[in-house]
C-alpha cells in the first residue's frame, strides 16, 4: 500500500517575498522561522497511509477531542539540511532519522512510516523550500513529527493519525553561540525509568523535562542533566542533548544507551569519528559524585553536549542545588573542538564525507 503512496504538490499561493525570506533568515537563532510549506500524510485504520501532501504551511484543524492533545501520543525527529561549498544540498544520516522514527512509534503504539516514504516526504520538502537554507553556519532544521489526530476520549492507541514534516531555518541553539554552556544538574527531577519511554521521542518526555529546564533557567544555566530515576545517581543525558567527558589520559567516556536515554544520531557518529582516531572510547555509567571529584581533582578535561540542534557545545561549569564546578578552564577543550570541526565538515561537505553520511538531496 504504503509502496504506491504518491505526493500530491500544491505550492503555497502566497509564497514570502524574497526580500522578506532573506530578512527572515539573517534572524539567526533556533525555531521561531518557518518556511513555506509542510509535507502532511494520513493514516486510519481502514487506508493506512493516505492522501501525502507537500501544501502551504498553515494550522491544523484539529477536533478539540483529538486524543494528542488529551494522551500525548506524539512523537518527532530533527534533523539537518546544508548547503555545501559547490551548491548541493545534503541531509546527515536521514536514514537513522527514519529508523529511530519507527523504533518511537512502536514504543508509542503508532504506525510504522515506511523508511523509503520518511525519507521521501523530508527531500520533498526540502526542494521545495531549498531556498529557506541559510548561508554561513545556518541550516534548515526538518522536524518531521506524528500525533493522534482522532477525535476519541478513551484510552487506548488511536485510529488515526497524521505525519508532518516542517522545516525552519536555524543558527545556533544556544544564545551564546559557539562559546561554552553551563549545565544545571537536577538532583530532584528526573526524565526517564527503565520501561519507560526515554530511549523515544516521544513529545511527553520533553514535557516532563521543562520543570527541571525552567529550574535551569532560574540558576542562569542553558541545559539541564539529568540523572537516573533508581539512584539519582548516574548521569543520563541533558534536557535535549547527550552529553561526553574526555579524561586526564585523552579517552572519552560517555553514558551507556541503557534503555532511558535517546540514542542520539549525534552520539554514534562521534563515536563512531572518535574510535577510527584511535582514541580510547568508553560507555559506561559514571555518577554525579565521580563528575565533581574529577573536575576537582582536574581528571576530566573536557565536557561536552551534542545533538541536531546542538551540534557539539563544550561545557563550561556544572551548577547543582550544593555548589558548583567548572570543567578545567571553562574554555572549549581541544578535542571537543576538534571533533565539532571533523564532524561539521563532514556535514557542511568541507570534509571528505567516507562513510556515506551525508545524503545528496536532487536540486
Ligand atoms: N537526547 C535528547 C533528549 C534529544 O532531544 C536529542 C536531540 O535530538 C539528543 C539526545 C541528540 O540526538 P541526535 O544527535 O540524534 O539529534
Ligand atoms: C534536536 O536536536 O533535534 C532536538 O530535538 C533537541 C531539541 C533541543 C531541539
Amino acid at each position: 500500500m504504503s509502496a504506491a503512496l504518491s505526493f500530491t504538490h500544491i505550492p503555497n499561493p502566497t509564497p514570502t517575498p524574497a526580500a522578506e525570506r532573506e530578512a527572515l533568515l539573517a534572524q539567526g537563532g533556533f525555531g521561531t522561522v518557518f518556511s513555506d510549506h509542510m509535507v502532511t500524510i494520513e493514516w486510519s485504520q481502514d487506508k493506512g497511509w493516505h492522501k501525502a501532501e507537500v501544501r502551504k504551511r498553515e494550522p491544523f484543524l484539529l477536533d478539540p477531542a483529538a486524543a494528542v492533545l488529551h494522551y500525548a501520543q506524539e512523537i518527532f525527529e530533527g534533523m539537518k539540511a546544508y548547503r555545501t561549498p559547490e551548491g548541493k544540498i545534503t541531509l546527515f544520516r536521514p536514514d537513522q532519522n527514519a529508523r529511530r522514527f519507527n523504533l518511537s512509534a512502536e514504543r508509542m503504539a503508532m504506525p510504522t512510516l515506511p523508511e523509503e516514504t520518511f525519507l521521501e516526504a523530508v527531500e520533498l520538502l526540502v526542494q521545495t523550500d531549498k531556498d529557506w537554507i541559510p548561508g554561513g553556519n545556518g541550516s534548515l532544521y526538518l522536524r518531521p513529527f506524528m500525533f493522534a489526530s482522532e477525535a476519541f476520549l478513551g484510552v487506548r492507541p488511536a485510529h488515526h493519525y497524521t505525519f508532518c514534516v516542517i522545516a525552519s531555518p536555524v543558527g545556533d541553539y544556544f544564545k551564546g553561540g559557539a562559546k561554552p554552556v553551563s549545565v544545571w544538574v537536577s538532583t530532584e527531577y528526573t526524565r526517564a525509568s527503565q520501561g519507560g519511554t526515554g530511549a523515544a521521542k516521544c513529545g511527553g518526555n520533553y514535557a516532563a523535562s521543562l520543570v527541571a529546564q525552567a529550574e535551569a533557567y532560574d540558576n542562569g544555566c542553558d541545559q539541564v542533566v539529568f540523572l537516573d530515576a533508581a539512584e539519582h545517581r548516574w548521569i543520563e543525558e541533558l534536557g535535549g542533548m547527550n552529553v561526553f567527558f574526555v579524561l586526564e589520559d585523552g579517552s572519552l567516556l560517555t553514558t551507556p544507551l541503557a534503555g532511558t536515554i535517546l540514542p542520539g544520531i549525534t552520539r554514534a557518529s562521534l563515536l563512531e569519528l572518535a574510535r577510527a582516531r584511535g582514541l580510547k572510547v568508553e560507555e559506561r555509567r559514571y555518577s554525579f559524585e565521580e563528575w565533581q571529584a574529577d573536575a576537582r581533582s582536574g581528571k576530566i578535561k573536557e565536557a561536552f553536549a551534542c545533538g541536531t540542534a546542538a551540534v557539539v557545545a563544550a561545557i563550561g561549569e556544572v551548577r547543582y542545588a550544593g555548589g558548583s564546578f567548572k570543567i578545567a578552564d571553562g574554555q572549549t577543550g581541544p578535542l571537543t573542538e576538534s571533533l565539532r570541526e571533523e564532524l561539521t565538515g563532514i556535514q557542511r561537505g568541507r570534509v571528505a564525507d567516507t562513510r556515506g553520511w551525508a545524503r545528496p538531496v536532487a536540486i
